[in-house]
């Protein structure tokens, strides 16, 4: 392809050090794709003849179907995936294949290939945390009343609805979708016609090539073009991003899933076994989920590191781009449909957890607020006197619930038999109402207008 000015091939090291066809292979549809819109367009423009372009639309077409049905194949002497399209059309059509190449650098060639399929991966992310988070949202209106502890600091706080917690995790997903909606407009403009960095002589009519392969316009600068990575940096972004959220959540599933806990049952499908101790439940997806979520950062880390120093524009470092984005995409696209198979199937402990949530008087609060509400006591006091109820709980080996009246009323006068009313977990629940608040009437609101939304 390039051999003219060389007398000798390369040496087998140089051709295996140079060879990405190995893992640009994935991008043969968009490769396809962008060299249909390129090739329809120099036809348009009059910049090849219209004989010849029918041949290459019709040798694409042919390589379509011989790659669709897996007959692509590799030789690192052709180096990547461009030049294996370019060598079979070739053999599929004559010479009227090198006119394909016309105005055209494998360089912005790349660029586009890679935005595309970086397109459509955040659309298929979109799809599984759009299900992921429907299977959220079930799981959270099953459970809008059922109680379970916060926590601060993993020590008992006071009490939540489950179904608020799962909702936690919704407005994350929602964050990440977002992040990622964002991220696909900034990257949807396309860099083919920059040709190899500083445009072309030939009149193209870029702005065909881009709305022909989806794309809002054309990008503005050919060095730029070539030379930009920021749209997979971006993805990566996101992609670290969720992959931390949906690591948070599989580090409760598996502390929930403990012994110790016990508030929730993996499911056969979603737990493996030891090969040793034959009563072993493991939550192994989660844990893979969470360590996952390391690999997406190291994947981030690398394209960071790699584009950090490069002058403008292409060098060829930057053909290490695209493995840690593959290698993300796959991590995270299974990630997501991990989690969403164990929110979808977790059985939930609910007496357990709502026992665990009256522990470590998680209604002392309650008990403070009431006293500034109903006793007008400052709430600097209230806490004071909540501490001294606490205190009374402790050596009594009891909840605070369970005090006698004449216990509370030697620590403060101000207090009645009404105070019982909000001693409970779901009296305490039932009372955060405020926006945004944990009150069982909020979750089901905020269900409602998050699918409505
Ligand atoms: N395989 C190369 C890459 O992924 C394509 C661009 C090569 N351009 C060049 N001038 N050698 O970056």
């Amino acid at each position: 392809m390039w051999g003219g000015r060389f007398g000798a091939g390369p040496s087998a090291v140089m051709r295996d050090i140079n060879a990405s066809i190995g893992f640009d292979k994935r991008l043969w549809q968009q490769d396809l794709a962008g060299s249909k819109a390129h090739a329809a367009m120099l036809g348009r423009q009059g910049i090849v003849a219209t004989a010849d372009i029918e041949a290459i639309l019709a040798g694409l077409e042919q390589i379509e179907a011989e790659y669709a049905a897996g007959g692509l194949v590799e030789d690192a002497a052709l180096e990547d995936i461009h030049m294996h399209v370019e060598t079979r059309l070739a053999e599929l059509i004559g010479p009227a294949a090198g006119r394909l190449h016309t105005a055209r650098s494998r360089n912005d060639q790349v660029a586009t290939d890679f935005r595309l399929w970086v397109r459509d991966a955040v659309d298929a992310i979109d799809a599984g945390l759009g299900a992921f988070e429907a299977a959220l949202l079930a799981r959270a209106e099953e459970h809008a009343d059922s109680v379970m502890p916060g926590f601060t600091h993993l020590q008992v706080a006071q009490p939540v609805t489950l179904g608020h917690h799962l909702l936690a995790y919704v407005e994350m997903t929602r964050r990440d979708r977002s992040r990622f909606a964002d991220a696909r407009a900034r990257m949807n403009e396309c860099p083919l016609g920059s040709a190899a960095l500083a445009g072309t002589s030939f009149p193209l009519d870029r702005a065909s090539v881009a709305s022909a392969l989806g794309f809002d316009r054309p990008t503005a600068n050919s060095l730029d073009s070539v030379s930009d990575r920021d749209f997979a940096l971006e993805f990566l972004s996101c992609v670290v991003m969720t992959g931390l959220h949906l690591s948070r959540l599989a580090e409760e599933i598996i502390i929930w899933a403990s012994q110790m806990f016990g508030f929730v049952k993996l499911p056969d499908a979603f737990s493996t076994g030891s090969s040793i101790m034959p009563q072993k439940r493991n939550p192994d997806a989660a844990e893979l989920v969470r360590g996952h979520s390391g690999r997406l950062l190291g994947c981030l880390t690398a394209l960071n590191v790699t584009m950090k120093g490069l002058p403008l524009a292409y060098s060829k470092d930057m053909q290490d781009d695209k493995p840690p984005v593959f290698e993300a995409y796959d991590l995270l696209a299974l990630s997501i449909a991990a989690m969403t198979g164990m929110v979808e199937t977790l059985s939930f402990d609910t007496a357990r957890m709502r026992a665990a949530a009256a522990q470590g008087y998680s209604t002392a609060t309650d008990l403070a607020d009431w006293l500034v509400r109903v006793a007008d006591v400052p709430f600097r006091e209230a806490h004071h006197i909540t501490g001294r109820a606490v205190k009374a709980a402790e050596t009594a080996g009891c909840l605070l619930a369970d005090l006698p009246l004449e216990t509370l009323v030697a620590i403060d006068a101000r207090i009645d038999k009404r105070v019982y009313e909000v001693l409970s977990v779901e009296a305490s629940v039932a009372s955060r109402t405020s926006l945004g608040g944990t009150a069982p009437a909020n979750v089901r609101a905020r269900i409602a207008a998050l699918r409505g939304a």
